[in-house]
């Protein structure tokens, strides 16, 4: 197995982190997780645009040209035959011992790795679980760092009560889930949370928009409640990992049950199309 450090493709064996590098002390770094179909990273000029966004609100530049990383990780995903699975790309702020303060003149740290897997055929079928309870996450959830404590935290909670994902909320306006987008639909309209710094933009958010439009469903991107959650026909998350799975029962902060309904299986259908 090969993984890219800085700009070096090597074996997994041989790569070495700094001790005092500022994704280790701080969190101070941001990621990007690319689906791969058939050998080929799907919807890769929208997630580097996204690392762009993340990269510049946190004032870190980048140590080698945009071009030369998508080489890397195009040689990167050779290397390793990846024919469908995720590239996990990160950039660190660099070395520095440890201080709040970071200099300007560290060379961030690019790390990717690759893994081998398809999509989870059985949730997407089945559906999923959703714990709902207060989202505790900072005020800058659109940025994609790697600091995830509250996310990481969520998501635990959730699977020691029995559910695969978390369902975030700030008081009563749901946000999103641990690392879900997450999607309502009531009488064939879909809503979703604006994009704004109370969730993270999701690329297959994006594509749900999209794939809504050609679909002639409505979509309106604005915050809903618990209680509109309670009132709703269908409910689904999307991720780059997960791409559309239903949910089917939320427990936790509120208590209710989907049935798996013809809006989102008609979605999960036309994704389907996008990715064969
Ligand atoms: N998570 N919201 C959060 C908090 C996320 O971490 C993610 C993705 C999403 C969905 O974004 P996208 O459609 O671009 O994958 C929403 C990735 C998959 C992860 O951390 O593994």
């Amino acid at each position: 197995e090969y993984v890219l450090l800085k700009n070096q493709i090597i074996h997994r064996e041989e790569a070495y982190i700094s001790f005092h590098d500022r994704g280790y002390h701080f969190g101070d770094g941001i990621y990007e997780v690319i689906r791969i179909y058939n050998g080929t990273p799907f919807l890769w000029e929208e997630h580097f645009n996204r690392f762009l966004r993340s990269a510049k609100e946190l004032d870190i530049d980048l140590p080698q040209s945009l071009g030369e990383i998508k080489d890397n990780i195009l040689t990167l995903l050779s290397k390793n035959d990846v024919r469908n699975g995720t590239v996990y790309l990160q950039m660190t702020r660099g070395e520095q011992e440890r201080n709040h303060l970071y200099r300007r003149d560290l060379t961030p740290i690019l790390t990717a790795f690759t893994k081998e897997g398809n999509v989870p055929i059985s949730q997407q079928e089945n559906g999923i679980g959703l714990w709902a309870l207060e989202d505790i996450r900072w005020l800058r959830c659109d940025i994609k760092t790697i600091n995830l404590l509250g996310n990481v935290m969520s998501k635990r909670k959730a699977e020691d009560q029995g559910y695969q994902e978390a369902l975030l909320h700030r008081g009563h306006i749901v946000t999103e889930g641990s690392s879900t987008n997450v999607f309502m639909v009531k009488n064939e309209i879909l809503y979703t949370h604006p994009a704004n710094h109370y969730i993270l933009n999701g690329i297959t958010r994006l594509l749900v928009e999209q794939l809504a439009d050609k679909e002639q469903f409505s979509l309106q991107k604005e915050a809903f409640t618990l209680e509109d959650v309670k009132q709703a026909d269908e409910m689904f998350v999307t991720s780059t990992t997960l791409e559309i799975v239903p949910v089917t029962k939320i427990q936790g902060s509120i208590e209710t049950n989907f049935s798996i309904g013809p809006v989102t299986r008609q979605l999960q259908q036309a994704f389907k199309q996008t990715t064969a």
